[in-house]
């Protein structure tokens, strides 16, 4: 990780060969007023990867459209290709031939590699605990930083084997024909480890139980409402209370896969920073647990609309429409929204940067098990800016906002783990603030938003 903010004559021939290889972006102005534009984004990844997931458990063929075209959906098509799973994928249309619970034919020595994904990585772990051969896990650097013992002590509890290494991949995972359903309390707030406990109870006979501080909570509204899963949902004051029974096969199910609200949130933002525009966002699962970013927004003083909202499988689907707002208040924000915008909070600081008054946001410490250390990199790009911001402890970060913030230096943002929310996140600071940027690694965007560039280009955004 490393940032300058000075360039010297000397590496300028290099950076312009960095350009042709498209192994950085330059970004030298702000964007220009845009008005009464629409654009669609792509589709929900949380969505997409347990769509292929649970498609590839269910018996028969199901069907996706709007999957998401990105290399974490990808990567998990091709898991669940080697484990056998027939899968016919192209521009329209998802198809996926399941056998069944306990069908996957895993030969021996099996390695299955989940790139940058943490879903794919964690959900697929748990859809292994039958596997009769020991199946190696694996990812890109940044995915093997990352811990997995929080999933591996759950599956480890179903009866799953771990050899080895069982904190960060490669793990070798070995499943059983002896598995108990388990009693699971949850309470980082995290969905993936949620998920994850209730698509291996889906292969264990049996109650399992879960206690769970709230999470995004797609894998819930699939198992009631399209898998028809035996599943009890209790909601009481701290924590959610589930109850599902395993060990029955499900039958295939197809699915139309709304846009990604955590990519909207980054034209959401640059609307709301971009002098007198406005935009309509269309198709977005506005899920209330997912749109932390609109309730956090509109606290701040902007004026987010849903409009034309339908609902399907028992997620909620609108038109976001944004406007420029001049003036952004700060807010000392309540954790309790954490989760329900936890891969925005990158936005939601550049937002703080120019918001009157001081900004405070607390046990965010999750932030730094991400893809990188995104509340460390809250910090960088804040301080790059010229922006005053203050630790709390180690798991929070206070914003002194300037709303006469304008950017004129140079900017140079190098992530060495390729963390497409920092990239994208670089390139609208750049757009709403002006200044001369270099972002490296525009290839980071193909994780989980392959035509970001494309539709902040379509808006008028000028990126060499
Ligand atoms: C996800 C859950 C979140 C989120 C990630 C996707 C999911 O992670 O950050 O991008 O699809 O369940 P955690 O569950 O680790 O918070």
């Amino acid at each position: 990780m490393k940032m300058h903010t000075s360039i010297t004559s000397a590496k300028i021939l290099n950076l312009n060969k960095l350009l042709l290889m498209k192994k950085l972006i330059q970004i030298k102005n702000k964007i220009n007023v845009y008005k009464n534009k629409s654009i669609k984004v792509s589709g929900d990844k949380s969505l997409s990867i347990r769509f292929a997931i649970l498609a590839s458990l269910a018996v028969g063929k199901s069907k996706a459209t709007n999957l998401l075209n990105s290399e974490d959906v990808i990567s998990t098509l091709n898991c669940l290709k080697k484990l056998g799973v027939i899968i016919k994928h192209n521009k329209k249309f998802c198809e996926i031939t399941g056998r069944g619970l306990g069908s996957f034919n895993n030969k021996k020595n099996l390695t299955l590699n989940a790139g940058n994904s943490g879903t794919a990585a964690r959900l697929l772990m748990a859809a292994l605990v039958q596997s009769k051969n020991t199946i190696k896990i694996t990812g890109d650097n940044s995915l093997k930083k990352r811990d997995m013992s929080r999933i591996v002590q759950p599956l480890q509890k179903f009866g799953a084997e771990f050899i080895n290494n069982k904190k960060t991949l490669p793990i070798y995972i070995k499943g059983s024909n002896f598995l108990k359903p388990i009693i699971y309390d949850e309470l980082r707030g995290s969905a993936q480890c949620k998920s994850a406990v209730m698509i291996a109870a889906l292969n264990v006979k049996g109650k399992t139980k879960l206690r769970c501080v709230p999470s995004r909570n797609h894998s819930e509204l699939m198992f009631k409402n399209v898998l028809k899963i035996p599943i009890r949902i209790k909601k009481n004051k701290n924590f959610d209370m589930i109850e599902l029974t395993g060990g029955n096969n499900f039958k295939a199910f197809n699915y139309n896969i709304p846009g990604d609200i955590s990519s909207a949130a980054f034209f959401i933002v640059l609307t709301l920073l971009s002098k007198n525009s406005n935009l309509l966002i269309k198709g977005i699962n506005i899920n209330p647990s997912r749109t932390g970013i609109i309730s956090i927004l509109n606290m701040m003083g902007a004026k987010i609309k849903f409009k034309n909202l339908k609902n399907y499988q028992g997620e909620k689907i609108a038109d976001i429409f944004v406007a420029n707002t001049k003036k952004l208040r700060s807010i000392k924000l309540d954790p309790k929204f954490n989760s329900s915008a936890i891969d925005e909070f990158l936005l939601i600081f550049l937002v703080a940067s120019v918001s009157k008054g001081v900004s405070e946001f607390k046990n965010l410490q999750e932030l730094n098990n991400k893809e990188s250390k995104r509340l460390d990199w809250g910090f960088k790009i804040l301080t790059l800016m010229g922006v005053k911001t203050k630790k709390i402890g180690n798991h929070g970060i206070k914003i002194w906002g300037n709303p006469n913030l304008k950017l004129h230096k140079h900017y140079e943002i190098k992530n060495y783990l390729k963390d497409h929310r920092v990239f994208m996140v670089s390139v609208i600071a750049a757009l709403s603030f002006g200044g001369n940027w270099n972002i490296y690694d525009p290839d980071s965007i193909k994780t989980s938003f392959p035509n970001f560039l494309k539709i902040t280009k379509k808006l008028g955004g000028k990126i060499n």
